[in-house]
């Protein structure tokens, strides 16, 4: 975002750029960064946790884990907490007006914007003065460049909320924005002309997942594609939509082709292809919209850099095609000179670009890292900088799980959010290499010793893919490839089926794991009783050297030593994995606790997603409600967790284990076919699935799509169609309860109602 220089968004084309660069260079030199005339941002304006006004001198970051927003006063490197400000329910997106004196936050939870009047020179410094009810769980909010309008993409109700600035009420939803509920509307970058008028420009919004390529089941690495929606501020309605083109050749070779059942062999030699996936922001530079996002390469065998990649896809914004020239900056850390060290740039999460320079930032959430990057102004394409004289990639280190980054208008500072270590990140940019010149505080840690402080430390370990507070690289993944997070959001699934070691497995969310003392069994098939389990995650999928120790507290080598690597190995089950002696890890406050404790700790907070239908009085949902109880759903559904799996503590007695499964928790409702093209394993062999599977829960199953364990059921209409006949009648003894499709589509709102606020139904 930059003051209005007019001459500026045609700059980078004209053939004179050296000498109107130097021009321009000059005119703001000779600005102060507190212009009192700031009324309109140059460049596009993108959605973001954290947010500048348009003369440099006021920043605002919000706190989404204790429901505030934080304003520091930045005019002059004065970097100064102002004052931290309550708001609603889980922040996770600010906008300020250009001149300051208004801040718009989303309020995930509340389902609502906080508007602020902002007063530097007051204390508070900011006061609410509206509260705008907007859709279901709001994440990306972003204002167009004369600040005149507001959009707010609210995830869960698959909407646009657009705000009137003027009179700062809601002016219009936008429905129906995405194919269907699940759509995930998401990060927002907004175009700038550079005029004074705000409808002729265009909004650019990604959808966090993907959705499925005609036809196929996804565990192939083309199996889904990305979407992007367009909206024109004229009319504030729909204008197009831009289907993403995947990443046919990662850089990556994989050491066999599970979907085409060949079994690794010694050499990387399989090409692997990635499709875009947890699409959280978009930036717009030179006519080009750049998304960061979480590639997905789901096919076996799992290997650790074979399956979640760094990408950044690229759109012409002037004939809204991809450009197809997709990066990996994964490929890039791999390509660095032996010798060097290699910090692969895990999870991409945001983006911002210089407004003079064809210079950028990425930032990689889960490697605690900010990224340099070029872009060439004709072509699109965009490369990783990489230090002249190491060749090693340009990094700057940011605090824990950045989230965020916005540049400032003279192109001399950026400001990194960062969500775990709860502060920002001033880096110096007019430097080579770049340099962080302040931290600052945006709200305060967790007490010492407090349970809090345990979950805090398990969210990063969660979030992490380089280690924790004390930064010990390679505990939980090699050189920093991912983190759990990288196919687990917010603890939530990445909706991808993996070709994983038991078969095709769509990613489990984890706000369903446990309930009171309990656990449900764990995996699709009943393969693990413990979440110690996982471990076999990290070091498997990821390539960490893991958080569990021998019994003598010293390194596990082999992973082998924590139970059998095959899977359906019954001593796997039999081990008590919870009870081995773990990793310590050092706390914000410099204490040590035990790593997979926090891990624990932190995914019994996880937060359950709430239902666009949530508070809704439709009778229908009442209706599909009793429908699911005359069909006795409720025998596996049922219960506070909406599954019947429950086990209390680690199976030890391998009666109860049949091919590594928990057997009696598995339910077989004629929903495997193994001539599915995806039913496979990680190896090339034959999966499991004859025995069944745990019945998922339905606590926000809306979310879940493609649904059952190979993603089979593309839609909830789908899991009651005809291939699954075994399944919608398993409660009533064989007989088809469901045959009027009014009774499925009743049947199905009701489904996707149920969230937390829902009232179980008992077995
Ligand atoms: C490459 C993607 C990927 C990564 C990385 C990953 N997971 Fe998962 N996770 C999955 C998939 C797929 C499943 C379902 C597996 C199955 O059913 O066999 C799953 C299932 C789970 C479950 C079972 C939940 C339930 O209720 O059954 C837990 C717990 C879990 N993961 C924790 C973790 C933790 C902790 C980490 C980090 C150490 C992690 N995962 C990393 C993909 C991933
Ligand atoms: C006998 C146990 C049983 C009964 C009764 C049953 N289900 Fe299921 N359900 C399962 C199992 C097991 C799966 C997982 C199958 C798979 O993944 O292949 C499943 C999957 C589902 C899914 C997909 C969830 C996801 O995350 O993919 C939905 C939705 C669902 N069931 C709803 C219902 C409804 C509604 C009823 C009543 C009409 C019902 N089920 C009856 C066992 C049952």
């Amino acid at each position: 975002m930059r003051i209005r220089v007019h001459l500026s968004s045609w700059l980078a084309f004209s053939g004179v750029v050296l000498i109107l660069a130097a021009l321009l260079m000059l005119v703001s030199d000779t600005r102060t960064t507190e212009a009192q005339d700031a009324t309109s941002f140059v460049g596009a304006t993108h959605s973001s946790p954290i947010a500048l006004n348009a003369n440099d001198s006021l920043l605002a970051v919000v706190n989404p884990d204790v429901n505030t927003v934080s304003f520091f006063d930045v005019g002059q490197d004065r970097n100064v907490l102002l004052g931290e400000v309550a708001v609603g329910k889980e922040p996770n997106g600010v906008v300020l007006s250009p001149d300051g004196k208004f801040a718009y936050v989303a309020n995930t939870v509340d389902g609502t914007v906080s508007v602020l009047q902002v007063d530097a020179s007051k204390q508070p410094v900011a006061a609410v003065v509206a509260t705008l009810t907007v859709g279901t769980e709001p994440y990306g909010i972003a204002i167009t460049p004369n600040g005149t309008k507001i959009y707010v993409t609210n995830s869960r109700s698959n909407s646009v909320s657009v705000i009137d600035t003027a009179t700062n009420t809601v002016a219009k939803t936008i429905t129906n924005i995405g194919p269907a509920v699940g759509a995930e509307p998401r990060g927002i970058a907004i175009t700038n002309n550079g005029n004074a008028d705000d409808t002729d420009e265009t909004v650019y919004i990604t959808h966090f997942y993907a959705f499925a390529n005609q036809g196929k089941l996804d565990g192939e690495d083309d199996s889904k594609t990305g979407l992007l929606t367009r909206i024109s501020t004229q009319n504030d309605s729909v204008a197009g939509q831009i289907v993403l083109t995947n990443m046919a050749d990662t850089g990556f070779k994989a050491l066999g082709d599970a979907i085409n059942h060949i079994e690794p062999g010694k050499d990387p030699r399989f090409v692997t292809g990635a499709y875009p996936n947890q699409m959280q922001a978009v930036g717009i530079k030179n006519g080009f919209a750049y998304l960061p996002n979480v590639g997905a390469s789901p096919n076996g065998p799992t290997r650790f850099n074979v399956n979640t990649q760094a990408l950044v896809h690229i759109i012409d914004t002037k004939t809204n095609q991809d450009t197809k020239l997709v990066i990996n900056l994964h490929r890039a850390v791999a390509d660095q000179p032996d010798g060097t060290i290699k910090l692969f740039l895990a999870v991409p999460w945001a983006i911002d670009f210089k407004d003079n320079e064809d210079v950028g930032y990425v930032i990689s959430a889960a490697s605690n890292a900010v990224v340099k990057v070029a872009v060439d102004p004709t072509t699109g394409a965009m490369t990783v900088q990489t230090n002249p004289q190491t060749k090693a990639v340009q990094t700057i280190n940011a605090g824990r799980n950045p989230r965020g980054i916005v540049l400032n208008n003279t192109d001399t500072r950026a400001y990194v959010m960062n969500y775990i270590s709860r502060d920002v990140t001033v880096i110096d940019v007019t430097r080579f290499p770049e340099q962080v010149i302040a931290t600052m505080r945006s709200s305060p840690l967790p007490a010492a010793g407090t349970q809090e402080e345990l979950v805090q430390a398990g969210k990063e370990l969660y979030n992490t893919s380089v280690g924790e507070f004390t930064n010990s690289a390679g505990n939980m993944s090699a050189e920093g490839w991912q983190s759990c997070s990288a196919c687990h959001p917010w603890g939530l699934s990445d909706n991808v089926v993996w070709i994983f070691g038991a078969g095709p497995r769509r990613t489990i969310s984890q706000h369903t794991d446990f309930a009171g003392g309990s656990m449900r069994a764990l995996n699709w098939s009943a393969i693990f009783d413990e979440q110690q389990d996982f471990e076999l995650n990290i070091r498997g999928v990821s390539g960490g050297a893991g958080l569990l120790l021998t019994a003598d507290g010293s390194a596990l080598e082999d992973i082998k030593q924590i139970s059998g690597i095959t899977i359906g190995d019954p001593v796997r089950l039999a081990d008590a994995n919870s009870t081995r002696p773990q990793l310590q890890v050092r706390t914000p406050s410099g204490g040590l606790v035990n790593a997979w404790d926090a891990i624990v700790a932190y995914e019994q907070t996880i937060r359950t997603p709430i239902s666009p239908l949530n508070g809704s009085t439709d009778p229908e949902i009442a209706e599909g409600r009793q429908i699911f109880i005359n069909n006795n759903c409720q025998v596996c559904h049922g219960g506070p967790k909406w599954t019947s799996s429950v086990i209390t503590g680690p199976v030890t007695d391998l009666a109860q284990i049949s091919k590594g499964q928990i057997i009696a928790q598995l339910v077989n409702v004629g929903t495997f076919n193994p001539d599915d093209k995806n039913e496979v394993r990680a190896n090339g062999k034959a999966p499991l699935g004859e025995d069944g599977f745990v019945p998922p829960s339905l606590l926000a199953v809306f979310m879940s799509s493609p649904y059952f364990h190979n993603g089979s059921a593309p839609s909830l209409e789908a899991v009651f169609g005809e291939p699954f006949i075994q399944h919608r009648s398993a409660g009533t003894g064989g007989i088809d309860g469901l045959t009027s499709s009014d009774d499925i589509r009743k049947l199905v709102k009701f489904l996707i109602s149920i969230d937390a606020s829902t009232e179980p139904v008992n077995p």
